[in-house]
């Protein structure tokens, strides 16, 4: 059975956050809002407790977990941080920055997925950080959504994924970011971003001047995969999400698909949703990228529900918080960048007319949720 708590975000009724508390000691499962997205809870300490987030979330059980802390004290129960990391790290936390360090013992391997490092963050939110003090043991939680769906940023989201197999939902309202935390892999004095998420590198670099970034955070395909998520299917719709190669590609590829009667969505920012025919779902301005990052993953939500076949996405700019949103779009499409309609139609199955004169009915009409 699955309860739902409506709470206040900046100030949570402590009625609610002490029962999730109690259902997190007693080995059950809490999903609660985050600056990022929603997160699966489950006593960290305990790996059974663990093992039933796995078979919620329907997670393969080599992809490791993110233990969430309310305290330095609870990084040192859980992990062994180098002393000179300390001090940048107070500078982002609480925040949405994650560290990969050497584990603790103490961490049962279900939840490290066996390795010899664990992920460790501080949450900025109050939900988030009173159900940890509330709680007295750290908290492991991946994203609250179904294995390979898009990560969810409302409550909403999390019922409609796992409605039944959570003990409890805390509804805090629609998350921040939107996308999740910036991953960093602290190996010796090495600091490699291996997940880009809300702190850009560009900020991130202010307090690790070494910083690297891994080749793989663009989210183009990975071979060596360096976080175990990575080699899985992410934020996947059920349906084919093109990307264009960039904003006058997708104008004229959606003019082309109509143009051959085949109904498509298109998810643009406001700007270039003002030059698209067919039907579209603005994430927000180009100019205002967190705005994007805030409405990705409910975009793709309700791009999945509309009953066109198929879906083109404009690519934004890959610096600052871009990087993390095109990250997340090209797993979303599954690495494919489209040149022209042909590619299109044919990478997705689809017979389109050749006829310049059997256009699609469907008018420009902004979808909104
Ligand atoms: O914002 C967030 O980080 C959200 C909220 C709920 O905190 N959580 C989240 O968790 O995104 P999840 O499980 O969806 O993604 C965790 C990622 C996975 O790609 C996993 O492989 C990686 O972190 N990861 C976990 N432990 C790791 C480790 N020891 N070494 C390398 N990667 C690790
Ligand atoms: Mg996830």
């Amino acid at each position: 059975m699955t309860v739902i708590i409506k709470v206040d975000p900046l100030n949570p009724e402590p009625w609610g956050v002490r029962f999730g508390a109690r259902i997190i000691a007693g080995g059950g499962l809490v999903a609660f809002p985050t600056e990022t997205v929603y997160g699966l809870g489950a006593n960290a300490l305990d790996g059974s407790a663990a093992r039933r987030v796995f078979n919620a979330k329907g997670r393969p059980v080599d992809n490791p977990l993110i233990v969430h802390v309310s305290s330095f004290d609870g990084l040192r129960s859980v992990a062994e941080p180098p002393p000179w990391l300390l001090e940048p790290l107070r500078k982002f936390w609480p925040g949405p920055l994650t560290v990969v360090l050497p584990r603790k013992k103490v961490v049962p391997d279900e939840v490290t997925a066996g390795l010899d490092t664990v992920a460790v963050r501080m949450p900025a939110h109050p939900v988030a950080l009173r159900l940890i003090d509330e709680s007295r043991v750290p908290i492991a939680a991946p994203s609250a959504n179904t294995s390979t769906k898009p990560s969810p940023t409302r409550a909403e989201h999390v019922v409609e994924d796992l409605w039944g197999k959570v003990d409890l939902v805390l509804d805090g309202g629609e998350t921040f970011f939107g996308v999740e935390s910036t991953i960093l892999k602290v190996e010796d004095s090495r600091v490699t971003v291996i997940r880009p998420g809300p702190y850009t590198p560009e900020e991130l670099s202010k307090l690790f001047p070494k910083l690297e970034v891994s080749i793989y955070a663009r989210g183009v395909a990975a071979d060596r995969p360096i976080a175990p998520g990575m080699k899985y299917k992410h934020y996947a719709p059920t349906k084919p999400l093109f990307m264009a190669a960039d904003q006058s590609v997708l104008v004229q590829l959606s003019r082309e698909l109509s143009m051959r009667g085949v109904n498509h969505v298109v998810l643009c920012s406001r700007e270039t949703s003002a030059y698209i025919g067919a039907p579209t779902i603005v994430l927000g301005s180009r100019g205002d990228l967190y705005e994007v990052a805030k409405n990705l993953f409910h975009a793709l939500r309700v791009f999945d529900r509309r009953t066109e076949p198929l879906g083109l996405v404009e690519p934004f700019n890959e610096s600052g918080v871009g990087l993390a949103v095109m990250n997340r779009l090209r797993k979303a499409c599954g690495g494919t960048v489209v040149k022209d309609a042909d590619q299109v139609l044919r990478e997705g199955g689809i017979s389109g007319s050749t006829h310049p004169l059997s256009g699609s009915k469907a008018r420009h009409q902004e979808i909104r949720a």
